[in-house]
C-alpha cells in the first residue's frame, strides 16, 4: 500500500517548482491531489498529472477568498473530506533597503503568503477530519533576517506565528500544523532572486549563495516534496507545531 493510498490533498501553488514536485510524488503514492494555482499552461499541465489519481487542478488566486471557495468546493463535491492541506503558494519579493520598501510590494507578498494561508485554510476546515495534517510552506527566511527582502522575511516569519496558532487551536481534534522550511532551493523561483538581490548571472548568484549554506549547495526541490510527504504521511502523527526545516544547516 503506498503512503497516501485514499488521501484527499489540497495543495496552493502546485502548478510549478517545489509544488509540483510534490503533487508529482503524492500522486505517485496514491493521493487525489486538488491544486489550487493561477490559470495558465503550468496549471493545464499539472493538470493531467494529478488526474492520474482523480485530483483535479482549479483556476485560484488564494489572495481572493470567493476564488479559494469555489476550489475547495470542487475539491469536496460529494461530501469528499480533505485529509492534507498544503499552503505552498508563494511569490518573491521586491529587494530594496527598508526605508526605500515599496509599500504595495510589502502589501502584496503578506497578502499572497499570509492571507492565502489563512483563506486556504479556513476554507479547507469545514471538510478536514480529525487527525487531519496542515503543512504551510515557510523558509529559512522566516527564521533568520535577510538583507534587502523585508516583504518576505516578515511574510515567511508571520507563517510561523500562524502555524503555531493553528497547531494548538486544532490539537483537541488531533489536527497537526506544521511548517516545511526549505533553505535555498535549485529552482527557478530562487534563482531569478538571487540574480536579483546579488546583481550576478545564475552561476555566479548561486555560487554567492552555496557559500552562505553551510552544506554548501542547493536544496533539491525533491528533498523538499519528500519532507512535505513525512508531514502528511502516517510517520508523524505525533508532529505538531513544528518548524521542519530543510536548509542545509543555513537556519542556524
Ligand atoms: N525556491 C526556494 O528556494 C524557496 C525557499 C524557501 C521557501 N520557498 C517557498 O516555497 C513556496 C513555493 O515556491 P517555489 O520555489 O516552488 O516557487 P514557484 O514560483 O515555482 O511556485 C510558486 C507557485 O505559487 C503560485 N502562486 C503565486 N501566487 C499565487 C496566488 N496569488 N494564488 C495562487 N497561486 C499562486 C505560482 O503560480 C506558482 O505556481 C513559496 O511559498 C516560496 O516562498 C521557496
Amino acid at each position: 500500500m503506498a503512503l497516501l493510498d485514499n488521501k484527499n490533498v489540497i495543495l496552493t501553488g502546485g502548478a510549478s517548482g517545489i509544488g509540483l514536485e510534490t503533487a508529482k510524488l503524492f500522486v505517485s503514492e496514491g493521493a487525489r491531489v486538488h491544486v489550487l494555482d493561477l490559470p495558465g499552461a503550468k496549471l493545464d499541465a499539472v493538470a493531467a498529472i494529478v488526474a492520474a489519481t482523480g485530483g483535479s487542478a482549479n483556476a485560484c488566486d488564494v489572495t481572493v477568498r470567493e476564488q479559494v471557495d469555489a476550489a475547495v468546493a470542487v475539491a469536496t463535491a460529494g461530501g469528499t473530506q480533505i485529509d492534507v492541506v498544503i499552503a505552498n503558494a508563494g511569490i518573491s519579493s521586491p529587494a530594496a533597503p527598508f526605508e526605500e520598501y515599496p509599500l504595495d510590494g510589502f502589501e502584496r507578498v503578506l497578502k499572497v503568503h499570509v492571507v492565502g494561508a489563512f483563506h486556504t485554510i479556513q476554507a479547507a476546515l469545514p471538510h478536514v477530519p480529525d487527525g487531519a495534517s496542515i503543512i504551510i510552506t515557510s523558509s529559512v527566511a522566516g527564521l533568520v533576517g535577510t538583507p534587502q527582502v523585508s516583504a518576505y522575511g516578515t511574510a515567511k516569519h508571520a507563517q510561523i506565528g500562524l502555524m503555531r496558532s493553528l497547531a494548538v487551536d486544532l490539537a483537541p481534534r488531533g489536527i497537526r500544523v506544521n511548517t516545511i522550511n526549505p533553505g535555498p532551493v535549485d529552482n527557478e523561483f530562487q534563482t531569478t532572486f538571487e540574480e536579483r538581490v546579488t546583481g550576478q548571472a545564475a552561476a555566479d548568484a548561486n555560487a554567492i549563495f552555496d557559500s552562505m549554506i553551510p552544506l554548501g549547495r542547493h536544496i533539491p526541490m525533491v528533498d523538499i516534496a519528500y519532507g512535505m510527504l513525512y508531514l502528511a504521511g502516517p510517520h508523524s502523527t505525533n508532529v505538531t507545531s513544528t518548524i521542519f526545516r530543510i536548509d542545509g544547516g543555513m537556519g542556524g
